[in-house]
């Protein structure tokens, strides 16, 4: 059984913050931002956007260029960090899709590696499961997770959602050719936004009551990221895995059209295409315009490339995600 990429769609937040902006509540400047990141905008959910609403937005004009309809949908994989509920939002995506038959539906976390990781675990419900159509959606909000007081943090992140149809195919039409996916909790410490510690007493409290020692009700801390740590970590790993995607997809250097990153920075993005030796007009990049998106990057960077017609049928991507966890994983992809 092969399975293919057919249609994609992405949705993006419509306030904008940019550069200056940010000069505004932390010591840095425009030209800091840009040399070292390549950002200048980003896009930031506030009051009245929700996560699911752009999960939505992006799920159904992928829908759309697929010519699929929703009741056809037998998967929803929503890969995100920051879910609007604990026990997952990929279900409230499927019910405001319309999807009638009751299609499975559910969340996927592991960062910004999360997109690859739902392609790959789509193309296996396709291949040993007998599925047919599956959403892959990344979407995250890390704003709501950024330390505004933080300038080695606060400037790198914006908000967005970005999808695929992967469908069935016949094995000669695959369009999935390999992946490679691993992960590190050792480096757990270089980028987290772990729980905070439950406001216990420890102990039974002065009347021996049970409430003094049962959780108080639980949040998340801010991202905590040892920059100079995650961009080692980033261009040591990357390239590794993409060559070794390569190698089990019996494909040379040269067959990569496009090389399609997890937009973090830049500077990464052109470490690991010189290392790679892939040419700069043969990478794709809009972080300028919307930071890092953690899990949506690759689609949203995937769907702008597509509608300007850069990617086209047939062209074979390079693509990889790598972050918190530490995650990391690449696919090499024809369009
Ligand atoms: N504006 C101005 N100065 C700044 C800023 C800022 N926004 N941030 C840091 N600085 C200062 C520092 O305080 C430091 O000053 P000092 O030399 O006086 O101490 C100096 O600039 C250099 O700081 P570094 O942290 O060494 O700067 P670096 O070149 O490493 O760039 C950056 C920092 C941009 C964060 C870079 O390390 C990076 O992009 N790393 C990768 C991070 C990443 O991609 N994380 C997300 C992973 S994906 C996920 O799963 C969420």
């Amino acid at each position: 059984q092969g399975c293919k990429l057919v249609g994609c769609g992405s949705a993006v937040p419509s306030v904008q913050i940019s550069n200056d902006d940010l000069s505004q509540i932390v010591d840095t400047n425009d030209e800091w931002i840009s040399v070292r990141t390549g950002i200048r905008n980003r896009r930031i959910l506030t009051g009245k956007d929700s996560l699911t609403g752009l999960a939505v937005e992006a799920a159904k004009k992928a829908l759309q260029m697929a010519e699929v309809d929703p009741d056809d949908v037998d998967l929803v994989l929503l890969c995100t960090s920051t879910p609007e509920d604990l026990f997952g939002s990929a279900p409230q995506i499927q019910k405001a899709l319309g999807c009638k038959n009751n299609p499975l539906a559910y969340d996927i976390t592991a960062a910004c590696s999360g997109f690859v990781l739902g392609l790959v675990s789509a193309a296996c419900h396709i291949r040993g499961g007998g599925f047919k159509n599956v959403l892959v959606i990344g979407a995250d909000a890390l704003s709501r997770y950024v330390d505004w007081t933080d300038r080695g943090s606060c400037i790198l992140f914006g908000d967005a959602a970005g999808a695929v149809l992967v469908q069935a195919c016949d094995i000669e039409e695959d369009g999935l050719f390999a992946f490679d996916l691993h992960s590190d909790g050792e480096g757990l410490r270089h980028l987290n936004a772990s729980m905070k510690e439950n406001e216990t007493d420890h102990e039974l409290g002065m009347n021996g009551s049970l409430l003094g020692i049962l959780p108080k009700g639980s949040s998340y801390s801010c991202i905590q990221m040892n920059g100079k740590e995650v961009f080692r970590f980033a261009v040591r790993v990357v390239p590794q895995s993409i060559e070794l995607a390569l190698e089990k997809a019996d494909l040379p250097r040269s067959s990569i059209d496009w090389l399609l990153l997890h937009q973090a920075n830049q500077r990464i993005i052109d470490a690991v295409a010189t290392r790679l030796e892939v040419p700069s007009e043969r990478v794709i990049s809009n972080l300028a315009n919307y930071g890092n998106t953690s899990a949506a990057s690759i689609p949203l960077a995937l769907d702008e490339a597509v509608r300007s017609g850069k990617v086209q049928a047939g062209h074979t991507i390079a693509t990889a995600g790598f972050g918190a966890g530490l995650t990391w994983g690449s696919a090499i992809l024809r369009w």
